[in-house]
C-alpha cells in the first residue's frame, strides 16, 4: 500500500535516500533550489512514500510564529486553543514543509531551533504547554539562494541545524522525461520546449533575472496539449513571466522563432 498513491517524482540525483535517511534519523531537512523546480513536489513524493501525513506552509512575510503554532479564537462566545499547523504535525508525527522559510518573519526561525536540536520540542507559551514532537515529526524547509537579498537569507544560526540539498532544474534528458509525463505532449514539442528552456535560462543574469523553471514549461506544454498554437503557448507560459520589458520580450521571441520557426 505503501507508496502507492505517490505523485509523480523523477529523481535528479539521490535525494530520495537522502530524505528517507533525514526521515528515518528524526533530522531536519532543507532545500535550496530554484523556484519551480521541483522540491514541493518532491516533498509530497516522499511524505506518500514513507506514508507521513503532510503539512505544507507557504511562508509569506506576515507569516508569524502564532500561523503556525496556533492561537485562541472565538467560537460561540468561548475562546477556544486552535492548533497551528506546525503544532499539528508535532502532536501527530507528520511532516512540516515550509515553504520558501526565509519569506517567514524573523520570530518564525526562533520556533524552528529547538524543534530541531535533539530535545525536538515545541514551547507553546501561550498555552504553557512544551510538546515533545512524536515520534515521525520531520520539519522540512525550502528557499531559493537565487534572490541574494541580505535580508532575506537564512541566518547561519538557522542553516547549520538543517541537513540540505541542492536542487537545480533537472538535466534535458529528465526534463523532457517530466513534460512528457505531466503533460502527454509528443515527445518532438517536448524536446523542443526544454531547448527553448535551456537557451532562456543561458540569459539569465543578462536580460533576466530568473530562467524559465521546469513549471513553466509544464505550463506550456499543458497549452499546447489543450490546443493553443505552440508560439501563443510559449509567449504566454515561457516569455511573458519572466519579464515586463518590451525589448527583452521582443528579443526572446526571436529566440523562440529561431528554435521552433
Ligand atoms: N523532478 C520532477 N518530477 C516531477 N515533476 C516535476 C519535477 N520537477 C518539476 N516538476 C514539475 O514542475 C512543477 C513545479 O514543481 P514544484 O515542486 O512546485 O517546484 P518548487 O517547489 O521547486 O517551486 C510540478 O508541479 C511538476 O509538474
Ligand atoms: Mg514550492
Amino acid at each position: 500500500m505503501e507508496g502507492a498513491t505517490a505523485p509523480f517524482y523523477l529523481p535528479q540525483g539521490d535525494e530520495c535516500d537522502v530524505f528517507a535517511a533525514a526521515a528515518e534519523n528524526n533530522l531536519p531537512l532543507l532545500l535550496k533550489g530554484p523556484t519551480g523546480c521541483g522540491k514541493t513536489r518532491f516533498v509530497s513524493h516522499m511524505a506518500a512514500k514513507l506514508g507521513r501525513p503532510l503539512y505544507t506552509v507557504a511562508c509569506h512575510d506576515d507569516l508569524s510564529a502564532a500561523d503556525l503554532i496556533g492561537r485562541y479564537l472565538l467560537k460561540g462566545g468561548e475562546t477556544v486553543w486552535v492548533d497551528g499547523p506546525l503544532t499539528r504535525a508535532v502532536r501527530e508525527g507528520a511532516i512540516c514543509y515550509l515553504d520558501e522559510v526565509v519569506e517567514a518573519r524573523k520570530d518564525v526561525t526562533v520556533v524552528l531551533h529547538p524543534l530541531t536540536d535533539d530535545r525536538r520540542i515545541l514551547p507553546i507559551d501561550r498555552t504553557g504547554e512544551e510538546l515533545e514532537a512524536a515520534d515521525g515529526f520531520m520539519l522540512v524547509a525550502s528557499y531559493n539562494p537565487g534572490y541574494q537579498n541580505i535580508l532575506k537569507t537564512l541566518k547561519p544560526s538557522t542553516r547549520q541545524r538543517f541537513l540540505s540539498v541542492a536542487f537545480d532544474f533537472p538535466d534535458a534528458e529528465r526534463e523532457i522525461d517530466v513534460v512528457l509525463r505531466e503533460t502527454g505532449i509528443d515527445a518532438d514539442r517536448a524536446k523542443g520546449l526544454v531547448r527553448l528552456a535551456n537557451k532562456l535560462r543561458a540569459l539569465k543574469g543578462q536580460d533576466l533575472e530568473e530562467g524559465v523553471s521546469t513549471r513553466l514549461i509544464v505550463y506550456a506544454a499543458t497549452l499546447v496539449v489543450q490546443g493553443m498554437p505552440i508560439e501563443r503557448a510559449i509567449e504566454a507560459a515561457m516569455i511573458e513571466p519572466l519579464t515586463d520589458d518590451e525589448d527583452v520580450k521582443t528579443g526572446l521571441l526571436d529566440l523562440v522563432t529561431a528554435v521552433f520557426g
